[in-house]
């Protein structure tokens, strides 16, 4: 079976092509920048947080990809860097090798999913991974469920993906799609 991270992967990598346009909301250390790096056409890729930047880039050097633009600026301003795209993805939380107390907010990340959500194209997805075990975490998790699905049914299908008998609360993950066209039932 698939581990939700490895669902998320596979969920973008289906409609990812050379020519697309993606982000990388949550940069981190690059692993999801560089696995997008190798499908897309263009990633955008954004942090607040140097150190995010810097690994990032090392990575990316190392496997030799290219077409990425790494933005030290918050994800809520989106708006401001990409008109439109095929596919994104969030890790919420915070980095496991940084500052614990840099984290993704309530706020700034569902302006930043209904920002993407306007600006994704038809047929496009959204990956985000919910982490909710440190503070606060939960508060993240149930903003983001809410907005989600109160999403129209007619744009877009919202899926959730996550195991049920395990302990320590595991990551779980949440997949969006524009709907080409609306399908009944
Ligand atoms: C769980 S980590 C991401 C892990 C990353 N995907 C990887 O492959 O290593 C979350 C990241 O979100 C970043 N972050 C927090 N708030 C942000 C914001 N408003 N915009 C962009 N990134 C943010 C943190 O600095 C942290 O690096």
């Amino acid at each position: 079976m698939l581990r939700p991270l490895e669902m998320a992967h596979q969920f973008l990598a289906e409609v990812i092509t050379k020519e697309d346009v993606v982000v990388d909301a949550t940069m981190g250390n690059g692993h999801d920048t560089a696995f997008l790096a190798q499908l897309a056409g263009q990633v955008y890729a954004f942090d607040i947080q140097e150190q995010a930047l810097v690994n990032t880039q090392e990575r990316l050097e190392k496997l030799g990809l290219q077409h990425v633009r790494l933005i030290l600026d918050g994800h809520q301003h989106v708006d401001q860097y990409v008109e439109t795209l095929k596919a994104a993805i969030f890790n919420l939380g915070y980095l496991p090798s940084a500052d614990k107390s840099v984290i993704t907010l309530p706020a700034t990340t569902i302006e930043a999913m209904e920002k993407i959500c306007a600006r994704l194209e038809k047929g496009g997805r959204m990956a985000i991974m919910i982490y909710y075990g440190h503070e606060g975490g939960d508060i993240e998790r149930d903003a983001v469920l809410d907005f989600v699905s109160q999403l129209p049914q007619k744009d877009y299908t919202a899926t959730i993906y996550r195991t049920l008998n395990q302990v320590n609360q595991p990551p779980f993950l949440v997949m969006i799609e524009k709907l080409e066209s609306y399908r009944h039932g």
